[in-house]
């Protein structure tokens, strides 16, 4: 593994052995402790945007194996205003064992990618979010063990999160349904490459507007903030169309008795996920936000190819 900047850079067996490391790796957390294996090494962060689960569960990922992290804020860096991206990303790899970055563009981090001599992690981009991807299937898993088809279902806005969750779902074998209003779908190219990823895995792919519709025999029931860091000119107008998206008591109601209510967080408490379900028996919101930090470790720890 060079980089991780894309679910669909990496195989359903690398996927799957990323998953099963941070298995171990959480066990160990809690049991034995953790290793060491990050001594004498650093992780770049670069921010664009802010941060509160990134930011500290891959500080503490490294802090924990042994190694440091470095915050680079978005005045610091400038990232292709001050300094191109090209010339950011060389030096840096002079400095730093690894560079986690979380931009505005995606095309950002490509361009770090390709001239970086360390590995670079996508912590989100405009166009996805991997690291929350291996979060949540290591949540659902956690659940409801490695079982191919199950129906999971992202109600909201076609962002980063669920093109992410899209794009693991179908590595791993689960069924994904979006129910999304008109003029908010996921970007045609991801949902082309998850058509053919899906067809090889068996997965089952649904692209609906109506949500009660989408979460009828639902595992999983995801959402996500109606605006994104970035859109918040769009906040008024967002707020106007997404009201028959949130996800609530009544429509979690609707789904299979088993169903795991999922956000990344932030949360707009009462907006996308009422506070009844946030905090209800279906809500495994704070697990998965701190599965970051499992599954994270296992990233850096193949990426540092230290385990
Ligand atoms: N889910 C997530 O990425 O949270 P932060 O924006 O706080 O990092
Ligand atoms: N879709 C959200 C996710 C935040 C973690 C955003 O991009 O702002």
């Amino acid at each position: 593994m060079k980089h991780f900047l894309d679910i669909f850079d990496h195989s359903p067996e690398e996927l799957q052995d990323l998953l099963d490391l941070a298995i171990r790796l959480k066990k160990e957390h809690f049991a034995t402790g953790n290793p060491p294996l990050f001594k004498g090494k650093v992780l770049g962060m670069i921010f664009q945007k802010p941060s509160l689960r990134t930011r500290v569960s891959f500080d503490m990922a490294m802090r924990h194996m042994g190694g440091d992290a470095l915050y680079l804020s978005p005045n610091e860096i400038g990232l292709g205003k001050r300094e191109s991206i090209a010339d950011v990303s060389r030096v840096l790899s002079g400095y730093v064992q690894a560079v986690m970055a979380r931009v505005f563009e995606h095309a950002h981090l490509l361009e770090l990618a390709r001239w970086s001599s360390v590995p670079i992690i996508n912590g989100l981009s405009d166009y996805s979010h991997p690291c929350q991807a291996m979060a949540d299937a290591l949540t659902i898993e956690e659940k409801f063990g490695k079982v191919k088809g199950l129906n999971v279902v992202f109600v909201g806005d076609g962002n980063n999160v669920a093109v992410s969750l899209m794009q693991i779902s179908v590595k791993l074998g689960w069924n994904f349904t979006i129910a999304n209003p008109e003029g908010y779908d996921m970007p045609a190219g991801s949902i082309e490459q998850a058509k053919k990823v899906a067809a090889g895995t068996g997965s089952k792919l649904a692209f609906l507007r109506d949500p009660h519709k989408a979460v009828k025999n639902a595992q999983a029931i995801y959402t996500d903030t109606w605006t994104s860091m970035g859109q918040e000119e769009e906040t008024t107008k967002r707020e106007a169309v997404f009201p028959p998206y949130q996800v609530n008591a009544k429509l979690v109601s609707e789904a299979d008795k088993e169903v795991i209510v999922m956000h990344c967080l932030p949360a707009h408490r009462n907006h996308e996920l009422t506070d009844e379900v946030a905090d209800g028996p279906h809500s495994v919101i704070f697990p998965q936000a701190h599965n970051r930090l499992h599954a994270q470790k296992a990233v850096l720890a193949r990426l540092f190819g230290v385990a």
